[in-house]
Order: structure tokens, then sequence, then C-alpha cells
């Protein structure tokens, strides 16, 4: 039978979305997952539906935004400066983490939701979406690693998160403009945390950057910002020797554009030029037997303009030399 209006998305339907394994009972009730957002939604009607894929349209038509240009990086830079000043003044409030909520996920709109548009009945509901998703990967995959390493961490909002499930895990946050790198060393003073932040531009990795042994790498949003640049990273990583790697990003590849709900995302995707070819880069790496990759999920969550949400994991495969 098909649940009526309102929808509600239960624990066990992020579970599925992600593809991921129910944990125990007991293990459930350590995660804040769903139950605590409420994450209500319905779908639009057709005439809302209509006015959706208008707006998409006319959207994508005005947008001008390329990605990867070198003005992006004055943009990061003030964007997350504004973040630093907010969160500044917010320090001695008990919700200070708000601020580190980025601005790109969008409050109150229509998100992507299984296959087509729905209407968030909830504030916040991408938001608290991506927090409920995160906090499952974070402790299916993140559980065991000594370390914990984000590049292109931006508000520092997933770290946080991190550091306060996992406290004894030493945390790494990076990313390519400094205000990002400030926010983040003030988050760990101010919380106490594990946690040290350094500026490291993924298009031109670091030699200098250390990983150490049974490290966690994620990405959040960041692999798609390097516009296909994307290729020194991986071999950087695969030359640390991390024993996880997990990213949550657009995939291009993943939409099915005969669909037009699906060719929508891709005009969008490619007019701002997201990183494309990841994940056939991966593949090709597994098939060479360099990685091993372990989970390609697409979610079916998104924004409004595009799946920005695909689960990818994957290690580098040591070999006996
Ligand atoms: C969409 S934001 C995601 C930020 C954060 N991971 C999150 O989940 O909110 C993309 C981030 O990538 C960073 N970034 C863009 N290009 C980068 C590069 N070449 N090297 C490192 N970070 C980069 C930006 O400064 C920004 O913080």
């Amino acid at each position: 039978m098909i649940p009526s209006e309102p929808y509600r998305i239960s624990q066990e339907m992020l579970f599925e979305m992600l593809d991921l394994p129910l944990p125990s009972k007991s293990e459930m009730a350590g995660l804040h997952v769903a139950t605590n957002y409420n994450l209500c939604f319905k779908r639009p009607d057709a005439r809302q539906r209509d006015d959706i894929l208008k707006s998409v349209i006319e959207k994508i038509d005005a947008d001008t935004q390329i990605v990867g240009s070198p003005e992006r990086i004055d943009v990061w830079e003030k964007g997350w400066l504004e973040s630093l000043s907010l969160y500044r003044q917010n320090r001695n409030l008990p919700s200070n983490g708000d601020a580190l909520i980025p601005k790109f996920i969008r409050p109150n709109q229509a998100v992507r939701l299984n296959g087509d548009f729905a209407i968030p009945l909830v504030e916040h509901f991408e938001s608290k979406m991506v927090a409920a998703i995160r906090e499952i990967v974070f402790s299916h995959y993140f559980a065991e690693v000594s370390e914990f390493h984000e590049f292109g961490a931006g508000t520092g909002h997933n770290l946080l998160d991190y550091c306060k499930r996992f406290p004894e895990v030493k945390c790494f946050g990076s990313d390519f403009v400094e205000s990002s790198v400030q926010l983040v060393r003030e988050i760990a003073t101010d919380f106490r945390l594990q946690l040290s932040a350094s500026l490291f531009d993924m298009v031109r990795p670091d030699d200098s950057y250390t990983i150490g042994t049974n490290a966690g790498v994620f990405t959040f949003g960041s692999i798609e910002q390097l516009a296909g640049s994307f290729h020194r990273f991986i071999e950087f990583l695969i030359s640390r020797k991390p024993s996880i790697c997990v990213h949550i990003e657009p995939a291009i590849e993943l939409y099915d554009a005969t669909q037009l709900y699906d060719w929508l995302a891709v005009k969008f995707q490619s007019k701002r030029g997201y990183t494309s070819g990841f994940l056939p880069f991966l593949q090709q790496l597994d098939h060479e037997q360099k990685i091993q990759l372990i989970q390609v999920k697409r979610l079916g969550f998104g924004s409004l303009m595009m799946e920005g949400y695909n689960l990818i994991a994957w290690r580098p495969i040591s070999k006996l030399l």
C-alpha cells in the first residue's frame, strides 16, 4: 500500500537510500537520523510541478557561474569570511553551529527525491537530510579509523559533527582558502576538538601533507569544484594509502538523460562545469586493481537543480613489493 501524504522519511528509508545495512536496535538508538528531524514532504501537484520545471529551466538559462574559474577563489574566500564573522557573532549562543550551515544548502525550496521533485514540509529539509545522511555514512565508514581528513572542508560543519561523534580520533580539515582554514581553527579551539586545519589545494596536492596509518578520507562537494582536475588528488591519496576514502559528490554519469527530470540536472551541471569523469576514473583504477571500489550509490536526493549527494567509497590496494 502506498502511504498517503504527507510523507515522512524513516530511518529505514535512509539506510535503503544509502544501501547500507541497518544497524542493531541499540546502535540505531545512538543515532539522531530521521526521527529527530521529522523529515516530512509532499509531492507537487501537476500545476506545481510545471511551475517547478519552469523555474528550473529559467535558472539554467540565467546561470553564469563557471566552476573552477579563477574568480571562484575570491568567491569562496569571501563566502567563508562571511560565515566566519557570523560564527563569531554567534559564538556564545547555543545555536552557534547553525552559522556553519553553508549558504549553498538552500533553506526552503523544492528538492529532488526518489525520481521527482518534493516540497519539504519542515524548515531546512535539505540540511537536515544532509545531517542524517552524514551521520549514517560516518558511523558506517569512519567508526574504526585513527585519523579523519576532510579536504575542501568549507565551514567545517562536517568536521564538527564527526569530532563530536568520535572525539578520540585525530581530525584534519583543509581547504584552498584561508577564511575556511581560520574558521575550522576557531571551531577546534571553541569546541576543544582534536582538530587541526591547513591550506591545501586539491588541484595541486602538497607533497608534504601527511596521512597516518588507518586513516579515513572524506570529501563532500569539493571534488565537484575541481572542474575535472581531480587526477593528481586521487594519485596523491593512493600514495598515502588511507584505509578508506568516501565522497559525497555529484556524478553526471549516474543520471538517465533520456528522462527530462534527469536531463535538466545534466544540463545544469554541465553548464556550470562541475567535475565529470570522476566515477569513470575510479572505475578504471578499480579495473587496473590500483584501488578497490567499494560502493557507488546514487541516493536519488538533491537540491532543486541537481543531485549533489551520491555516495562513493573506495580504498587503495596495497601491492606487496
Ligand atoms: C561546495 S563547498 C563544500 C564544503 C564542505 N565540504 C561542505 O560539505 O559544506 C566546496 C568547497 O571546496 C573548496 N574548494 C574548491 N576548490 C578547491 C581546491 N582546488 N582545493 C581545495 N578546496 C577547494 C571550497 O573552498 C569549498 O569550501
